[in-house]
């Protein structure tokens, strides 16, 4: 298995380039089950999750290939056509599901699509349980038939789903999605209530609103959907992917850096540019992107009261918790990190604690203390997340750094190596032979 290698105490200066977002670009992707006619899809990201939803599709009989030359839309990058004219299968496999939990995107587009779907039930993961009763049951409403047998979800509309109003308990992005890509071909109006108002899922409603649907209210937390009898092709942009942009904010903040981000919005991320500012790292919009420079005076981030506690958006970013953690923990002073969206997203701090780091775990909250250095080891990436925050650590860090395991990087970030080795990082990729 690949590791990554970094030699810490660099401060980072320069450019950084923020791809397509995987979160959108993932239940994008599965909208192209909606219709018969290609959904061009440009600036996705070029990612291991990206090309796992790619995999699904195609066993469902999506078609895909590189267009090119679409002028505006594309912005000189390739974008990719996905052809659901002949759906040829509406299984979605455990060997594919288990890989990627987004795979239930599928359920509602198929059975919305083709009256039917068989999606097998993504399991547990290293984060949690993450159940999907939320969208079984508001398809359930919407007159779908389910059973669960044999580790699958047995859908089945026959006589086309119907329009409902479903209030969700909790506003799951994932449920939201689903729901609404069922419901622009249900007969009649559904409404969706506590939805998610997540970005992915605005830049979702505008793809279908590309495709023909009628949506309003995408960003609130009532979706309104007047079902139609069927969408049409359209070409749609896939949004900055604010994940990334949030990791290399921090990256410049850890390091005491001065980074600008391009093809990214502050706008993405209000809540993690107020903590960072609180804590005397500039976050500043400029053209086209963010500007961010580390404190200054002793170079040491200050988090005294600088709380964080991860929630739906706007608030602050379940996705972003170990990242800040790492910042956090070199910083002056402590603060308290509280995780309320998984139950168990604390993986990365042993691996934290092994550089160094001075950080206390009770139940949901952890206690970050600052300490002034971390120093490098040889750590274990355990998530997507956590493994990026080990290489935060390793970039502040003195000395050498190993980071363990580094598929679960693959799954979401584009070329990071080579973007913080731009930046004049000492790090590389060294290549299990
Ligand atoms: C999406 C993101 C993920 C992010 C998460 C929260 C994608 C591909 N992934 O995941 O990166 O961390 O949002 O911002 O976009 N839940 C239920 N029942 C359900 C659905 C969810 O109990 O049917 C619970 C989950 O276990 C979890 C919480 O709700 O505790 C949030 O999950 P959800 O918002 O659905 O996250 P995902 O869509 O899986």
């Amino acid at each position: 298995m690949d590791k990554i290698r970094i030699k810490g105490g660099i401060a980072l200066n320069g450019v950084i380039p923020i791809g397509g977002s995987k979160n959108a670009g993932l239940p994008l992707m599965a909208a192209s089950l909606l219709c018969s006619e290609p959904l061009i899809l440009c600036n996705l990201p070029h990612l291991a999750d990206i090309t796992s939803m790619a995999n699904l599709l195609g066993q469902h009989g999506v078609e895909m290939s590189l267009a090119e030359d679409l002028g505006q839309v594309a912005n000189g990058g390739h974008c990719l056509k996905l052809d659901g004219s002949r759906i040829t299968s509406t299984e979605a496999p455990y060997d594919l599901v288990r890989k990627m939990r987004a795979s239930v995107l599928v359920l509602g587009p198929l059975l919305a699509r083709c009256g039917e779907a068989r999606v097998s039930l993504p399991g547990g993961c290293a984060i949690g349980a993450r159940p999907v009763d939320l969208h079984i049951k508001g398809l359930e409403q919407m007159g779908a038939e389910i059973e669960i047998e044999q580790g699958y979800i047995n859908a089945k509309a026959p006589r086309r789903l119907r329009g409902a109003e479903i209030v969700l308990p909790f506003p799951s992005v994932g449920a939201t999605e689903n729901l609404m890509m069922a419901a622009t071909l249900a007969e009649g109006h559904t409404v969706l209530v506590n939805v998610a108002r997540e970005p992915e899922i605005v830049d979702l409603a505008d793809c279908l609103i590309a495709m023909g649907a009628e949506i309003a209210g995408a960003g609130t937390d009532r979706i309104i959907i007047q079902g139609k009898d069927r969408l049409h092709g359209a070409t749609h942009r896939v949004i900055a992917d604010r994940i990334e942009t949030g990791t290399y904010m921090i990256a410049a903040g850890i390091t005491g850096g001065d980074v600008v981000l391009t093809g990214t919005s502050l706008k993405l991320l209000t809540a993690v540019g107020k903590v960072m500012n609180q804590a005397g790292i500039e976050v500043t919009d400029v053209e086209n992107g963010i500007r961010v420079r580390g404190s200054s005076g002793n170079g040491r981030p200050v988090i005294d009261g600088v709380d964080v506690m991860t929630e739906p958006f706007p608030g602050f970013p379940t996705d972003l918790q170990a990242q800040m953690m790492a910042l956090m923990s070199v910083a002056d002073g402590a603060a308290m990190i509280t995780e309320t969206i998984f139950e168990n997203r604390f993986m990365h701090v042993p691996e934290l604690c092994r550089m160094g780091a001075n950080i206390n775990v009770h139940g949901a909250s952890a206690m970050v203390r600052g300490v002034k250095r971390l120093t490098g080891a040889p750590v274990m990436a355990t998530d997507l997340r956590a493994s990026v925050s080990l290489v935060l650590a390793g970039l502040a860090a003195e000395g050498e750094t190993i980071v363990n395991r580094v598929y679960h990087l693959d799954r979401g970030y584009e070329r990071l190596e080579a973007k913080l080795a731009a930046c004049g990082a000492e790090i590389e990729r060294i290549r299990a032979s």
